[in-house]
């Protein structure tokens, strides 16, 4: 990734300090301004990838700010977070009206997610196409194939993978004449193979490597591996970084075009990433399901992967959002993770302790493993939803994408 900018507007030094050597600990080159109008100025002259404002400024106020870089087309659409030492309500309202994307209170507490955070602008940040990708064909949409669901986090380790197999697998229970696909999309490395219990050599990498004309809707509907315990096909991932770093991705519109043709659903799980190669799948699927779980710091970010992806097209009606991990009265509530991420949670899941780690370990599906566990109910429901939500988004009863803007 080439060398990012950002641009601190604080008239603190200590906290410009700070933030400046934690950004140059990211590999990224800091600026600074400790006026309104000098941030006005840099802003405006060296185009940054991101800016952070303390809206209490001695010429000019934040909101001020803020609503010039939004007013001029140089930075209208540059990520603006905004951290701020007034931590009123309507501090943070005020400057989220202004045109800020994020808002951080200047505590201690609130640091480590301001640092994903600006991990997660810096990486989402449109920035220009890599020349290797802009000859990737096009991704054009297969409505009439089976329905895409993607499965995505904005954090590692919240479930995605576990989640991802489980989901597919219990699809089974109300349409078990359904043939269903699961692709591990992860890179630089894939999991679902060892959650399954999957030693086999092909994999997206090894299939990628074929020649468009063998990876036919034959191909997809006969060759691909069906872990014994599983109800499905499976495309394992890059079985190591290598083999990702040199992964024809310009085959993946393809494959999963074809597995579409082969079967009636397709689950990708694309983990975090919301590269240039992902972004189209999400668009594309009919259902996006976004795992979340309940600490702050991740809800937080999955809000800033949401308001991406709407500024990207994609409508609430196209998110299935799942809280996992969920421990009794500890944490934050159902309510308060709803209102931070501006999404309605569709399924909760329980943390379920070490059992889920414990069927992926023993390679079989958790309701196998625990037949007796509520969890199973819980997974039954969501895969009924997801069937249920996705037919309808197909059939046009949902809107889906605002303005028809798939790429
Ligand atoms: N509801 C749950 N309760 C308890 N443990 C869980 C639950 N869901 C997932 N896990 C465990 O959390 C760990 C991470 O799960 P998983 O690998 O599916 O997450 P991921 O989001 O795909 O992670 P990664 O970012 O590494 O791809 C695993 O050990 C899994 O068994
Ligand atoms: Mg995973």
């Amino acid at each position: 990734m080439a060398e990012k900018t950002v641009l601190i507007v604080d008239a603190d030094a200590a906290s410009r300090n700070f933030l400046i050597k934690a950004l140059q600990q990211k590999g990224c080159r800091a600026l600074e301004a400790s006026l309104g109008r000098e941030g006005l100025i840099s802003a405006w002259r060296d185009r940054p990838d991101l800016i952070l404002v303390e809206p209490q400024l001695d010429d000019l106020q934040g909101e001020e700010l803020l609503r010039k870089l939004r007013s001029d087309a140089r930075t209208a659409s540059t990520p603006v977070i905004a951290l701020s030492r007034d931590q009123t309500p309507s501090r943070r309202a005020s400057c989220l009206e202004a045109g800020c994307n994020e808002f951080f209170r200047k505590t201690s507490a609130d640091i480590p997610a301001l640092l994903d955070a600006i991990d997660l602008w810096l990486a989402s940040k449109p920035t220009e196409t890599p020349p290797e990708l802009e000859q990737t064909a096009p991704f054009t949409p297969k409505k009439s194939g089976g329905k895409l669901i993607a499965f995505l986090s904005a954090k590692g380790g919240t479930g995605v993978s576990s989640l991802c197999a489980n989901i597919a697998n219990s699809l089974f229970a109300s349409q078990p004449k359904a043939k269903v696909a699961a692709l591990d999309f992860v890179l630089p490395i894939g999991s679902i193979a060892s959650i399954v219990g999957y030693d086999g050599k092909m994999n997206i990498a090894s299939l990628a490597n074929m020649s468009a004309e063998l990876l036919n809707e034959a191909f997809f509907r006969e060759n691909l591996p069906s872990p014994p315990a599983w109800k499905f096909n499976l495309v394992a991932g890059s079985p190591d970084p290598e083999s990702a770093s040199v992964l024809r991705v310009d085959r993946i519109a393809h494959i999963i075009q074809m597995l579409q043709a082969a079967h009636d659903f397709v689950f990708i799980d694309v983990g975090r990433s919301l590269s240039q190669i992902i972004l189209p799948i999400i668009q594309q699927a009919d259902l996006t399901v976004m795992v979340v779980s309940p600490d702050m710091g991740t809800v937080r970010l999955s809000r800033v992967v949401w308001q991406y992806l709407q500024s990207k097209g994609l409508t609430s009606d196209h998110v299935y959002p799942i809280l996992n991990r969920v421990v009794g009265f500890e944490g934050i509530s159902k309510a308060e993770v709803e209102s931070a991420l501006g999404l309605q949670i569709q399924t909760t899941l329980p943390h379920l302790g070490g059992n889920m780690l414990m069927a992926n370990s023993q390679r079989v599906p958790f309701a196998s493993k625990f037949p007796g566990d509520t969890a199973c109910m819980i997974l039954k429901e969501a895969a009924g939803q997801i069937i249920t939500l996705s037919e309808q988004i197909r059939a046009g009863v949902k809107q889906g994408v605002q303005n028809g803007s798939w790429i």
